[in-house]
């Protein structure tokens, strides 16, 4: 992992000594990661349709366009902006922490290169997660996944983390999310809910802590989307808004999940689902849409 200037910035301490990081993995006496066969009890809130606790505007990656994606800085902008729930995207470093990035390269969101999946935490705190987008975010950190739930819970903001595992480690980085959000908010008055395409992802948090809400992400929708998100014990369906109209929205609540939808900036178009029943809106545009109080 190199940064494009090839200096080191001051890196977080590692996982191990890091505040508030506890990965909730097991590790065997050789160091090895083990996982819980059985699934892990959960003393959190039971989220279910009738028991709905998300607010209706979510700040996708933390404040969209407005911050650099997936920061805390993005989220101290949309919190600003009177936003209380944030979506963002985990994925699992070589060395098995939770760092907060969308693409599986570290290029386009910060001064390094190369996948998350072969960088080692101590490489990616090295790394400048803000100066690509506008010099007055120049330094802001890759967050892990501990540090962001920190903030999130010091400030009664709610989490919509999106399992987005790098590809091959897809069961390995459900589980690894599940396992340490049920630690992060052990004892949070509301659960993150947990979304990702990736099925396997899905099921393997299913199997470690089926007591964290879930919620199936699809761009599009096929014939048996209600069996995919039944199976996979879903609240809720997440889908690209341009695959949601009246009728399945209706059919969904029908069928007792609650429906999510990415990527509205458009007011008419989050007023019209709205209107059709949409529970929420994952939007970019947090200085123009939603929650401003
Ligand atoms: O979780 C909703 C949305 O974030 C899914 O798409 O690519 O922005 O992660 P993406
Ligand atoms: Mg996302």
């Amino acid at each position: 992992m190199q940064t494009s200037e090839g200096r080191a910035l001051e890196a977080e301490p590692p996982p191990g000594e890091h505040p508030g990081q506890p990965t909730g993995l097991h590790r065997g006496s050789n160091g090895s990661r083990q996982r819980p066969v059985e699934p892990l009890a959960c003393r959190l809130r039971s989220i279910g349709f009738d028991d709905w606790p998300y607010p209706a505007f979510v700040a996708h990656r933390g404040a969209g366009l407005l911050a650099p994606e997936n920061t805390l800085a993005a989220m101290r902008l949309g919190y600003d902006c009177g936003y209380r729930m944030f979506e963002f995207d985990v994925k699992l470093s070589c060395d098995g922490v939770l760092v907060l990035m969308h693409d599986d390269l570290v290029d386009r969101t910060t001064n390094g290169s190369g996948f998350v999946a072969d960088a080692s935490w101590a490489e990616l705190a090295k790394l400048d997660a803000g100066a690509w987008h506008s010099p007055r975010f120049a330094g802001e950190p890759v967050p892990t996944l501990a540090r962001v739930a920190a903030w999130l819970r010091a400030n009664g903001c709610l989490a919509n983390i999106e399992i987005k595992p790098s590809p091959g480690r897809e069961a390995e980085t459900g589980a690894a999310i599940a396992i340490e959000a049920l630690a992060l908010w052990h004892d949070a008055d509301v659960p993150p809910l947990l979304s990702s395409f990736s099925e396997a992802a899905l099921e393997a948090a299913q199997r470690v802590a089926p007591g964290l809400p879930r919620a199936l992400l699809l761009s599009r929708l096929p014939d048996d989307w209600l069996q995919r998100c039944r199976a996979l014990g879903c609240v809720a369906l997440d889908a690209n808004y341009r695959a949601l109209d009246a009728e399945t929205i209706e059919r969904a609540h029908r069928e007792g999940l609650r429906v999510l939808a990415y990527t509205i900036n458009e007011p008419a178009c989050a007023a019209l689902l709205r209107k059709q029943g949409l529970d929420g809106v994952i939007t970019d545009a947090v200085g123009s849409l939603g929650p401003t109080d």
